[in-house]
């Protein structure tokens, strides 16, 4: 972290075509006079120091980021320290597990308001605070593609939760209540005061879920501070670290450090390897693809394995391991972890970050603190455990976490012993949440334990956003005689707090009439993890019966929309191996930079 003092710049600040045009005085005036109405002074508004947005992602409505209602206090000090003027303005509300029907919906919808703030308003450099799941990769995009001056601040996780001795970690325990509760070991109060336990104080999950994944990411790709993803958000450092923030973007403005200067195609892939050493979640690709096509850097799906596959996990926490957020704080952090990846040469060291050093020399002599926590490479928690891209006749790209398999599942579906990575069985379909909710328990499906569990109608298009619904649990009867999981195929997504051995994110998706689509239950499929592969074992000439049947049926059929962005994001968003953008939105970019303003 850096304190020192930088020269104003020789350049032209961008707020200044709005508060000091002689061209356009007219103009100037309206601009300055409505933006005094505060209190901000004439004096302050044309004394040419940077203004800085503080893009606001906290309310009572996304409760894992509203600490930064708090922490933007703290940041207005930094910025006003380091000499800049503070804006601060609200971010279009995320909230991962209440916003209905998907949170993943609103990542395009945020991202398209935060780039006309950033673009249209007189910012020079722009706070990200980031936090729960899609806030993070949404401001990030927002960021590359306005590719002004931007640093990210995470809220931080929450408190360890406890339960009688036991750490709970959110997201996690439900999946682990839901079985209890099946089982018949926990009633409905039980299962929601275990819940509770998990969410102790202020912050976004404390488990290895999508938001500790993309915080962690963030300062991996170097738009955090080194050291400050993992904070837990009520600890003291949170708010120091919210004031060294808002003094490096003032800074960050008079260098011109820009995103496109940091999000190389080197700090996505060192993201890769980061996000396998800490056992991150199945939403990272996607996130990761979306931030990278709209800085214009080509990350292809297929690296995913290439540069993370190999690599082992070593962060220690649910749902993966036992521990949670405080303690991967304590232990040391991404820097921690980062640290082990250089010491194998896993790093591009020459990557820049915020801080206006490079990953290397922020990271390369950090030591863990706590090596039950985060382990060193050589004693990893699971070899092997990034993802597996794979493909086949249902879909073309799809992703698995292939760490979580346990030996009892390999022994359920192995078809041959000579083929230990070949997996066959029937299958069963659902079509969206509903249908599975609505029929997993009836025993006239006739699951079994050599299911394989399928869930479509869960993509971008199909259920708008794409649907956290892919890990399905077991019918109760299956439960009870101990089987905890059964492989989960589908075209949603699936919760990084889960752990499930599933493959996701299958594109393209039912509702775009990829291969899913027509798949039926009782069909024979074959998953193949050696080669790559998941086939249904029907003849290609079927499947193009099936095929024509479907479409002269009109298609793959999925509920309406309800609401009028719906149907505006049905119409124009990608697949999930791509990022699910707004197709069209990545041909603009740098777009500060072809403003023409001074
Ligand atoms: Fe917001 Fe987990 S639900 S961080
Ligand atoms: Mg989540």
């Amino acid at each position: 972290m850096t304190d020192k003092t930088v020269p104003a710049p020789t350049f032209k600040l961008r707020s200044r075509a709005w508060f000091d045009n002689p061209a356009n005085i007219d103009m100037t005036s309206l601009y300055l006079e409505r933006y005094l109405n505060f209190g901000i002074s004439l004096e302050e508004l044309r004394s040419g120091k940077p203004i800085i947005g503080i893009a606001q992602t906290g309310s009572d409505l996304s409760p894992c980021n509203r600490h930064h209602i708090v922490l933007a206090e703290r940041i207005r000090e930094g910025i006003r320290e380091a000499g800049g003027i503070a804006m601060e303005f609200p971010v279009h509300p995320i909230q991962e597990t209440g916003k209905r029907p998907t949170a993943g919906l609103d990542r395009n919808l945020a991202y398209l308001g935060l780039v006309e703030a950033i673009y249209g308003y007189p910012l020079d450099g722009v706070v990200l605070t980031t936090g729960c799941d899609k806030t993070t990769p949404a401001l990030l995009m927002a960021a590359a593609t306005v590719n002004i001056p931007a640093i990210a601040l995470s809220v931080g996780p929450m408190l360890n939760g406890w339960h009688k001795g036991e750490r709970t970690g959110s997201g996690t325990i439900v999946w682990k209540g839901r079985q209890m509760m099946a089982a018949g070991e926990l009633d409905e109060e039980g299962f929601i005061k275990l819940v509770a336990s998990s969410a102790p104080s202020t912050g976004y999950c404390n488990t290895m879920g999508t938001a500790t994944t993309m915080n962690s990411l963030a300062e991996a790709l170097g738009m955090m501070l080194p050291g400050s993803a993992a904070i837990p958000a009520p600890y003291r450092d949170r708010q120091e670290v919210a004031w060294r923030t808002g003094k490096r973007i003032v800074d960050m403005v008079h260098e011109d450090l820009k995103p496109s200067d940091i999000l190389t195609l080197e700090a996505f892939r060192n993201a890769i390897a980061v996000n396998a050493a800490i056992g991150g979640s199945t939403n990272a690709p996607i996130h990761l693809a979306a931030i990278a096509r709209h800085i214009g850097v080509d990350l292809p799906l297929k690296d995913w394995e290439t540069y993370g596959h190999k690599i082992p996990l070593l962060v220690n926490l649910q749902p993966a391991g036992e521990y949670l957020g405080e303690d991967y704080y304590r232990a040391g952090g991404v820097p921690a972890v980062v640290a082990q990846l250089i010491g194998q040469g896993l790093i591009h060291e020459d990557a820049m970050t915020v801080n206006g050093r490079t990953i290397g020399e922020n990271c390369r002599d950090v030591t863990i603190e706590d090596e039950k926590v985060i382990k060193t490479f050589d004693q990893p928690l699971v070899e092997e455990a990034g993802f597996l891209v794979l493909t086949g006749n249902l879909f073309d790209a799809a992703i698995m976490k292939t760490s979580v398999i346990s030996s009892e599942f390999r022994q359920r579906y192995l078809s041959n012993p000579e083929d230990p990575e070949a997996f066959e069985g029937p299958a069963v379909v659902f079509d969206g949440p509903e249908d599975y909710h609505d029929r997993i328990d009836d025993p006239a499906l006739g699951i079994t334990d050599q299911t394989l569990m399928f869930m479509r109608g869960a993509g971008p298009i199909g259920y708008p956003g794409a649907a956290e619904v892919v890990n399905m649990r077991p019918p109760s009867y299956l439960i009870t005689e101990g089987i905890h999981a059964l492989p989960c195929i589908g075209d949603g997504r699936q919760s990084g707090t889960s752990g499930s051995p599933s493959i996701l994110n299958a594109s393209p998706e039912a509702a775009a009439m990829g291969g899913l689509a027509l798949l039926k239950t009782g069909d024979r499929v074959r998953m193949d993890l050696k080669q790559g592969r998941v086939d249904v074992l029907i003849s290609d000439e079927e499947l193009a019966e099936r095929r024509a049947a479907l479409e002269a049926e009109g298609g793959y059929k999925y509920p309406a929309s309800q609401t009028p962005w719906q149907e505006i994001q049905r119409a124009v968003v990608g697949q999930l191996d791509t990022g699910a953008i707004l197709e069209g939105a990545d041909k603009y970019q740098r777009i500060a930079q072809t403003m023409g303003l001074p």
